[in-house]
């Protein structure tokens, strides 16, 4: 009865925290793989210690180009799935860790369940949107973050394979903000006031590995935020290209990736967040903080119809709604209800 789930970058770790909670809580065994696509401590080791959790597995893949980290994956996630006998193979998001998990497991004719189903930016040229694309139309069990994804899957003929279950982002982010606001000193460390400050995230290969891009969207924020420090936690693909590039830092707060709970504390405290983060978008808007999305279009269109996101080439809605479309904070064990649900169909 194992199901076996993947996971390899930063917010796979964090959605697979509650889902796993849920999973043994309802007496479901999981093996849970990492892929090892992030390594660094804060991005990877540090989340699983904060959430005390811990992967059965470290595939140790990581680096090369896409083609080089999925196929190797591929190949390292099939043994895998073998030799736990896996009943169910649950991959979250859209990275290269997702499409290798779906990927090995239809192969082998094991059923697929995608958690964070029917997201679409409609950008092709994102390899995200490659990986969410596949990886649907792979999946046995297709588990919606929001209306907007059931309708993208309906109109790709998968609504039948599709269920809402709410986002399990939105469970953490309820769970994290009060330990946060306790246990963080990331504001005391680095001389900020609650409300004074702006928080930067910048991490997509669209953005980053173009350094006159990087540029043009370092002097946008620059200019939008006006005397207000900006706190900027450099994820290592920006830091490459800052670092070979010279770019000019504005006098931002430049730290290393935050753990999750001072970066939770960070958006918690701060006047604004300017990211191409998906997670990050909808966190700021879960502890209603205005945000602005680094990107052409975004993939959670709900944020943007409620007032407290836009795009950064758009402008701002001037009236700001309730939170809502991300479920009730219930989603992990919805999640696990249609697993269980999916396990006795297949396994009697
Ligand atoms: C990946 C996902 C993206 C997700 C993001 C979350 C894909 C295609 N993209 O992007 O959807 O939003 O993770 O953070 O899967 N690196 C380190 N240390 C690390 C991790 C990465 O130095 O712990 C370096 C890698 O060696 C590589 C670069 O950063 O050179 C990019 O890492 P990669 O995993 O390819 O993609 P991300 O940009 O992290």
């Amino acid at each position: 009865m194992t199901v076996l789930s993947v996971v390899g970058a930063r917010p796979q770790i964090i959605k697979a925290s509650v889902v796993s909670e849920a999973l043994r809580r309802a007496s479901v065994p999981e093996w849970l793989v990492h892929t090892g696509q992030h390594y660094d401590p804060a991005m990877s080791g540090e989340l699983f210690d904060l959430f005390g959790f811990q992967a059965d597995v470290n595939l140790g893949i990581h680096g090369g180009s896409h083609a080089e980290m999925t196929g190797r994956m591929l190949v390292a996630l099939e043994a895998t799935v073998v030799e736990a006998d896996a009943r169910i193979v649950l991959v979250y998001g859209d990275t290269n860790s997702t499409l290798a998990g779906a990927l090995a497991a239809a192969k082998l004719h094991v059923p697929v369940v995608h958690v964070e189903a029917g997201l679409r930016s409609f950008n092709r040229r994102m390899p995200e949107e490659l990986n969410r694309i596949t990886t649907d139309h792979l999946s046995d069990l297709l588990l919606c973050p929001t209306h907007t994804a059931m309708t993208n899957l309906e109109r790709e003929g998968l609504g039948a394979r599709a269920s809402l279950v709410g986002d399990v982002m939105y469970d953490v982010a309820l769970m994290v903000g009060e330990r946060a606001r306790r246990q963080s000193r990331i504001l005391e460390d680095h001389g900020l006031d609650d409300g004074g400050y702006v928080v930067l995230t910048l991490h997509r290969a669209e953005n980053v590995d173009d350094p006159v891009r990087l540029g043009q969207l370092l002097t946008y924020v620059a200019e939008a935020v006006g005397e207000r420090p900006v706190l900027f936690p450099v994820h290592p693909r920006t830091r490459a290209v800052l670092d070979s590039e010279r770019i000019r830092d504005f006098g931002m707060v430049m730290t290393t990736p935050l753990n999750y709970l001072d970066m939770t504390r960070a958006v918690i405290g701060s006047a604004e967040v300017f990211t191409d983060s998906g997670g990050l978008q909808k966190e700021a808007y879960f502890h209603r903080v205005l945000c602005t999305t680094l990107r052409d279009e975004t993939e959670w269109t709900e944020t943007i119809d409620a007032g407290w996101n836009r795009l950064w080439t758009a402008e701002r809605a001037s009236t700001l709604s309730d939170i809502h479309d991300y479920g009730d904070g219930n989603a992990a064990e919805r999640v696990v209800g249609e697993i269980v649900q999916l396990l006795e169909s297949r396994c009697g």
